[in-house]
């Protein structure tokens, strides 16, 4: 064994994530009804989005398509579960991260669906069954439509729904669970649903952006004391989303100050507001954002599928950045690359596994990594096009599954790290 193999622990969390809207299938909330509404408008705008982006003349069939808008029968997770669990088993992995799907457990406001309840009690024992640390993730953007039709969390008031909810998962979930995310990146969602107005509820005001953000917050700081209530030693964390944020040239004096004001607004403000709420620091990590004046400057190579530039030993610096913030274990609860051909996530996974080894060789406490995601999945409002997965999943073929030759050498790769 080496120096370098030392350096992550027995028991470090090797993982993948996945989100319960993006693979189940069969799932009825705010977002199912607006890919319903906006998929054939979706379908007419594709090659104004996306035809700028290297492999437009692969994806122009397909997301030139309605359906490619809509999650519709996902990629059947929700049935197939074991059989994705022996695959993630396959591929050495110890952990997982899922998340519940609220409307599903209440479909209708304060009625809980007992056999929901149920399968994900089933869904819980069958990873534990079969030594997978189960990290269960509350909230990924999904909303029930009753809850989304007053208001969501725009509105202050609301948050008893979701306080409700979350007694709901101590009470049925905690007494099997170490592990727990409550939201999954506040950041993008309020930018996307709020300001851009590119997601629903598809408003575009600042206002309702920030009042929305601080109600996230204090949603948040609710369910850190309702689940610590419930079981003291579970350890409860989000998932933000952290960009490396750089300037495009470091001695230009508005560069760096427009590389400041970034790096606070996006990446920490909302962390910092929940330091006494946090048992871990989690942030999912996919990109570096260079700055000139206010300006995104990116290098345009190398991209992957959806145009993002990719920098893989940027997750280097956010570990030490938010370890000098918080001393807390860092878990990386997303990262990946949209690669149709496979040719850029070995390389990813590689430098990412370098840039943990540096930041723990400088005393950063990371304790975990979560490929996004195990399965080829539903990507929002660009559909299915996007292949994050370490497996592929044929879904014009019975959903098949096929674990893509980057994800065998992760697999062997883990087995020599442990
Ligand atoms: C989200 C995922 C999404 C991934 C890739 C993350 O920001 O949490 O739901 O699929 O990025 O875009």
């Amino acid at each position: 064994m080496d120096k370098q193999q030392k350096l992550f622990p027995k028991d470090f969390m090797w993982g993948a994530s996945t989100a319960s809207h993006q693979v189940e299938g069969g799932n009825i909330n705010q977002w199912s009804e607006w890919e319903l509404a906006h998929a054939s408008e979706l379908a007419k705008k594709a090659e104004k989005r996306f035809g700028h982006l290297q492999v437009w003349s692969e994806i122009k069939n397909e997301a030139s398509k309605p359906e490619n808008y809509v999650s519709g029968e996902g990629v059947d997770h929700y049935n197939r579960y074991h059989e994705d669990f022996d695959l993630v088993k396959q591929l050495n992995l110890n952990s997982f991260r899922f998340g519940i799907e609220w409307a599903r457990l209440e479909p209708e406001e304060g009625k809980w669906d007992e056999k929901e309840v149920e399968h994900y009690r089933n869904y819980i024992a069958e990873l534990r069954k079969k030594g997978i640390e189960p990290i269960l993730n509350i909230w990924h953007w999904t909303l029930p439509t009753w809850f989304a039709n007053k208001g969501g969390f725009k509105k202050r008031s609301n948050l008893v729904f979701f306080e409700r909810f979350v007694k709901k998962i101590a009470d049925e979930y905690t007494h099997d669970l170490k592990f727990i995310i409550t939201l999954n990146e506040p950041n993008v969602y309020v930018s996307f649903g709020y300001l851009t107005g590119e997601w629903p509820p598809q408003e575009k005001n600042p206002l309702s952006a920030l009042k929305t953000y601080y109600n996230l917050l204090v949603a948040h700081k609710r369910a850190y004391k309702i689940l610590k209530r419930k079981k003291p030693d579970l350890q409860v964390g989000i998932a933000t989303q952290l960009a490396n944020i750089q300037a495009k040239r470091p001695h230009d004096l508005i560069d760096e100050a427009a590389t400041k004001i970034m790096r606070y607004g996006w990446n920490w403000w909302f962390l910092k507001r929940l330091r006494r709420y946090q048992d871990f620091i989690g942030f999912n990590y996919y990109f570096s954002d260079y700055y000139k004046w206010f300006k995104r400057v990116n290098p345009t190579v190398p991209l992957n599928d959806k145009g993002w530039y990719m920098e893989p030993e940027g997750l280097y610096p956010l570990l030490l950045r938010a370890w000098a913030h918080f001393k807390k274990p860092i878990i990386v609860t997303e990262s990946g690359v949209a690669d149709s051909h496979d040719q850029y996530r070995q390389w990813w996974i590689q430098e990412q596994i370098i840039a943990m080894e540096r930041a723990m060789s400088e005393g950063v406490d990371v304790i975990g990594y979560f490929y996004w995601s195990l399965l080829d999945n539903f990507e929002w409002s660009e559909g299915w096009w996007p292949k994050f997965g370490l497996i592929e999943v044929d879904r014009e073929h019975d959903m098949k599954r096929t674990v893509r030759p980057s994800a065998k050498w992760f697999a062997k790769k883990i087995k020599e790290l442990q």
